[in-house]
């Protein structure tokens, strides 16, 4: 029922979070110090994403909200078939002193056989410098996380938005 991915964090953000299955545990990323949720909270676009089952359309954004009981409310977006489709998901801090690993579950069934990874690179602007995407591509790679398989989002021809 709940699927978690790990958020790993640059030095500045840009944000980079963890689909590619793999036998046996999840990796274990190192996060950002002193990460501060607050600042983390509002609106990001995605820039790059291991290839996944959800969120196939183009101009995709997410917005997080803090909530009052700490949880945080997650809003997806996306423009598929012309269509701006939204869904919403829930995280979780599990631990406060470590608030820069969130489990954050959408509702969809995933078989818990294996894990797999998800990734994903976003920003605070539509579009990045490449040598920012090969940085957090570099980060990932040195947690162990193979973004060889890692696509580029589209963030073109964007007029609808969340
Ligand atoms: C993000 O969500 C909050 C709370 O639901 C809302 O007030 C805010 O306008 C949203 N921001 C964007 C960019 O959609």
């Amino acid at each position: 029922m709940e699927l978690s991915f790990v958020l790993v964090f640059a030095f500045i953000l840009p944000l980079i979070r963890a689909q590619v299955p793999h036998w046996g545990p999840c990796p274990e990323p190192a996060v950002q110090p002193a990460f501060n949720l607050k600042q983390f909270m509002g609106r990001w676009f995605e820039i790059g994403k291991l290839p996944a089952q959800f969120e196939k359309g183009r101009c995709i954004e997410t917005n997080f909200t803090l909530k009052t009981d700490n949880s945080i409310r997650v809003v997806s977006s996306e423009i598929l078939k012309g269509e701006l489709r939204k869904i919403e998901g829930t995280g979780v801090i599990e631990d406060l002193k470590n608030p820069a690993k969130l489990g954050i579950s959408y509702s969809y069934d995933i078989l818990r056989l294996f894990h797999v990874d998800f990734a994903w690179i976003l920003s605070r602007t539509r579009t990045l410098p490449d040598s920012t995407v090969e940085r957090a591509k570099e980060i990932f790679a040195n947690n162990n996380i193979d973004v060889s398989r890692m696509i580029a989002s589209k963030q073109q021809g964007c007029d609808k938005t969340l």
